[in-house]
């Protein structure tokens, strides 16, 4: 039986989800969602979670005049509690800071250590904690700043331990020939990085406040980025999971593309584990052409448009904006607009309208429902999201609300229905037969509409009461 493993990266808590987190797990639930209805519930695992023992933690703990372990609970709640509400739908939760991961991290470290990869050496050079990790001087910008969190890397000089990854640079590049890493452009870019040569790398700080002991020498902690990747792995050790391992497919932003399918991978490698069967990085967006951030000011929450507009619109807006596995912007103007005319006007006004209209000349009752002229239509919407191609399903649901809207208008069947009941019979059993595959490609994008549609639909015999699907918002 064929199985399936979504993951999502496990989020840092120093902070509260904002709308690039949230389009990272959107994309993995409506991913979930469809192999769901493919496969079964049984045969989907889908994991997502807190990376805990940073940095970054100590750091925004004490801003908070916190207890370490009373702000990571607080927080972890908070980017759980917050996926719940926008209508994520995950099967378990991991964080760094359980036993069951800080046990698979010992398990894995011994065997790599066992293995011969790892040994003790000094690493002299720069540390970016925002990253939480080592830099090169041609990594910094022209101040000298780390281009990402514009400030400048600490210099470290510790005793560290490495992790010899320099040896799996012919495996690693195996793994890239068998499509370890989608889309293409990513590849390509790994591939040159591996080939301009791997360096051994530093997997224990001496220096850190917080995270997990290392195994063989206690004045250490475990590197964040090791113990992270493991997350994975430690949360399908149990209650008869361990199959999924063979089935996994991570779902990252391509700006942790080398961790995921350069280091993870040879981790995995050295300890005998079969690596990740794929993985796919999608990119960056900013909001009305402007990078997101907390400077600026424009950080957004998921609450903030999920309270207004409701769950469906947040997915929908977020992941028909730009083709996943691209860059884009998400356009508050184009947000409002797809709301106003594609759901409320669109999808929202149809399934209200045809349903009124049966019950107005029909009484309610179903003739027929023509489905047959949806199986191609299904075909190529079902291809869509097996290729990750999210934002051409939805544009595809558009496009078929937009033809039954079309068959409605054109044959006038309000007017029909008065002067040639048998030819309006026909139509409403051709618009029962659209709404029904519009409520089941509804059920993977618009998961909190579909139960309302589904209840219009009815029974076999009579169509339900009509409902607003999307109200009007000021
Ligand atoms: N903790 C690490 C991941 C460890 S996985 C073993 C981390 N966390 S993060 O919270 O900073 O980021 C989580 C995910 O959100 C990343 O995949 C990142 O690419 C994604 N995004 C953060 N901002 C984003 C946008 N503005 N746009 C798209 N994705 C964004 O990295």
């Amino acid at each position: 039986m064929e199985k399936i493993y979504l993951t999502t990266p496990i989020y840092y808590v120093n902070d509260i989800p904002h709308i690039g987190h949230a389009y990272n797990i959107l994309a993995t639930d409506t991913l979930a969602r469809y192999w769901r209805k493919k496969l079964g519930r049984e045969n989907v695992f889908f994991l997502t979670g807190t990376d805990e023992n940073s940095q970054k933690t100590v750091d925004a703990a004490a801003a908070k005049d916190q207890e370490i372990y009373e702000y990571l609970e607080d927080m972890s709640k908070n980017w759980k509690t917050t996926w719940e509400q926008i209508g994520i739908d995950f099967d378990d939760f991991i964080r760094t800071t359980e036993a069951r991961h800080v046990d698979t991290v010992n398990k894995i470290f011994n065997t790599i250590n066992k293995n011969g990869d790892i040994y003790k050496g000094k690493y002299e050079g720069l540390y970016c904690t925002g990253c939480e990790a080592f830099k090169k001087e041609t990594d910094l910008d022209e101040e000298g700043n780390c281009p990402d969190h514009k400030k400048a890397p600490e210099m470290l000089s510790e005793d560290n331990y490495f992790f010899r990854l320099s040896k799996y640079e012919k495996p690693l590049l195996e793994l890239f020939e068998n499509n370890l890493l989608l889309p293409e452009k990513r590849r390509n870019e790994m591939v040159s990085f591996i080939k301009g040569g791997l360096e051994d790398v530093s997997i224990s700080r001496e220096s850190a406040e917080f995270g997990i002991e290392l195994p063989i020498d206690k004045k250490h902690k475990i590197y964040v980025w090791f113990d992270a990747l493991i997350n994975y792995y430690s949360a399908v050790r149990q209650d008869g999971r361990e199959d999924f391992w063979n089935y996994v497919n991570h779902i990252i932003g391509k700006d942790i593309s080398k961790f995921h399918t350069i280091i993870w991978p040879a981790m995995l490698l050295s300890a005998g584990i079969v690596p990740p069967k794929s993985v796919f990085a999608h990119g960056f967006f900013t909001v009305d052409g402007t990078k997101m951030s907390k400077t600026l000011g424009n950080v957004i929450s998921p609450l903030e448009l999920s309270d207004k507009f409701g769950n469906d619109a947040l997915r929908v807006g977020l992941l028909s904006s730009f083709e996943f596995g691209n860059d884009g912007d998400f356009s508050f103007r184009n947000f409002e607009e797809l709301y106003r005319t594609k759901l409320a006007g669109g999808v929202g006004n149809l399934f209200n309208r045809v349903i009124v209209l049966i019950h107005k000349f029909k009484d309610g009752k179903k003739d027929i429902t023509d489905y047959s002229a949806h199986e191609k239509s299904l075909k190529q919407f079902n291809a869509f999201l097996k290729d990750k191609k999210i934002k051409s399903a939805i544009d595809h649901f558009f496009a078929t609300v937009d033809q039954c809207n079309q068959l409605m208008n054109e044959t006038e069947v309000w007017k029909l229905a008065k002067t040639d009941p048998e030819a309006a019979k026909e139509i409403f059993g051709k618009l029962l037969g659209y709404l029904e595959f519009i409520a089941n490609m509804a059920e993977i994008l618009l998961p909190e509409s579909y139960p309302k549609m589904k209840a219009m639909l009815g029974d076999e015999e009579k169509v339900g009461e009509a409902v607003i699907l999307f109200e009007r918002v000021e």
